[in-house]
């Protein structure tokens, strides 16, 4: 069942006749293109399938590497960047405490590396290790990227002197091509518990797969249930070619519209900061697989209320070139509510009584009506609640709308020339062999 509600009260004023047939008639061919696998970057559509046909033993071998390696351990550092990196702590930081210092029940802290070069952020990171039992996961498609080769090699070397070559290798999880790449070479030198990535899924379509899978369960979360709601959505997106039954199609109609009626950029918003990485994760997503050939909406992101402080003024009232898509949640997992004080110097107690998601959502309720009201469209995308399942109905939901919005747009959504510029002058300046 999908628990995912699109409401586009807030956008059809500005995209006058979005829902139109014309509209519909593209989007539909584009989720056919991406069903039948005849669009630009057809090799790369393994993630269409993969919630149904990823097998038992992948998810019995995550789950006896984290009770393998639970007990030994506080942290399990993620090195990974980009696709290999944002889903799993997309997930993992929209479900963990706010305040993880410690881990869920006996689960170890996730932290992560790979994904910079800021020497500082190593250092500070080897001072954490030195005092405390880890175990890492190495996570790179091709294998050779700088960023989380640079840190391997460092928390690698860290590893072995303290728990000796051995030690380290059992404490080392990789997740790599299944063919090629010095990191698979590396793994089964050492030998690794190995995770394959399959050839068809791309980084930033792979969170359901080990990339993402591994880290989260070893942070204690259900990926059973991950999956079984990415498997919901599947099911919808698949079968229904009905945008008022497919928010994909819906989702991806309005974001087309948006950009051609005069909105080049989407502002992905959210009232709780637990799903600031989710942000992250589908600025990649989009970013990476719409921005190109000089085309694409350019994905932009906020969380509210703390950027109506910041960023509120621009929206309100600056240029006009964005819409607005407000990830809204229903219910949060807590309750607190607003004490009752009986000087009231602060003159809150005619909120006493109201809990603070009750405060919120007039917050939500408030920002779309001035935002809407000073010329911005305004998308709302709600869940229940954030949980395994609705995070995968989520997942599920922006990758196949990101695959026919680009599909609409005319570019491939799988492949990310653009990201080799800067590779090849940094290895240039480097003296990198042979560049
Ligand atoms: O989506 C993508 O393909 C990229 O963002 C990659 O995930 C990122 O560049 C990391 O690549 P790799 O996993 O090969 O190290």
């Amino acid at each position: 069942m999908n628990a995912l509600k699109i409401n586009t009260n807030r956008l059809l004023p500005f995209l006058n006749g979005f829902d139109n047939q014309q509209l519909a008639a593209e989007a539909e061919e584009a989720r056919r293109k991406l069903i039948a696998g005849t669009g630009a970057g057809n090799d790369f559509l393994g993630w269409l399938d993969w919630p149904e046909k990823i097998s038992h033993e992948i998810v019995e071998k995550i789950t006896a590497d984290v009770v393998r390696l639970t007990p030994k351990i506080k942290f399990f550092v993620v090195i990974g960047i980009g696709g290999s990196y944002l889903g799993a702590r997309a997930v993992i930081e929209a479900l963990q405490d706010s305040f993880a210092l410690a881990g869920r029940g006996s689960c170890p802290v996730v932290i992560y590396a790979g994904h910079t070069l800021s020497e500082d952020y190593y250092a500070d990171l080897m001072r954490l290790l030195d005092s405390t039992d880890y175990a890492v996961a190495v996570i790179s498609k091709s294998g050779t990227t700088t960023e989380p080769a640079v840190a391997f090699r460092i928390i690698k070397a860290h590893m072995e002197r303290k728990y000796g070559r051995k030690g380290a290798a059992e404490r080392t999880i990789a997740i790599t091509d299944a063919h090629r790449g010095a990191l698979r070479q590396i793994a089964l030198d050492e030998g690794y518990s190995m995770y394959e990535i399959p050839d068809d899924i791309g980084g930033r379509f792979s969170v359901l797969t080990p990339v993402g899978l591994l880290p989260i369960a070893m942070a204690g979360f259900d990926i059973e249930a991950l999956l079984a709601g990415a498997r919901e959505m599947r099911e919808v997106c698949l079968n229904e070619a009905d945008p008022q039954r497919n928010p994909a199609l819906l989702y991806a109609m309005a974001r087309q519209t948006a950009l051609r009626k005069g909105y080049p950029v989407e502002m992905l918003v959210n009232f709780v900061p637990q799903l600031v990485y989710l942000a992250e994760w589908w600025k990649q997503l989009y970013g990476e697989s719409e921005g190109k050939e000089h085309r694409g909406i350019l994905p932009h992101s906020a969380t509210f209320t703390t950027d109506l402080h910041s960023m509120g003024q621009y929206i309100q009232d600056g240029q006009r070139l964005m819409m607005e898509t407000v990830l809204s949640v229903a219910k949060p997992k807590n309750s607190v509510a607003i004490p009752f004080d009986e000087k009231n110097l602060d003159g809150l107690n005619y909120l006493q009584g109201k809990t603070i998601n009750e405060i919120n959502h007039c917050a939500q309720e408030g920002t779309e009506m001035a935002h809407n009201t000073g010329g911005v469209p305004v998308l709302e995308i709600e869940v229940p609640e954030v949980s395994e399942r609705t995070l995968g109905q989520l997942i599920y939901f922006f990758e196949f709308a990101c695959g026919v919005s680009a599909y609409m747009n005319g570019v491939n959504p799988f492949n990310q020339p653009g990201v080799e510029a800067y590779k090849s002058n940094m290895f240039r300046l480097l003296g990198k062999p042979g560049v």
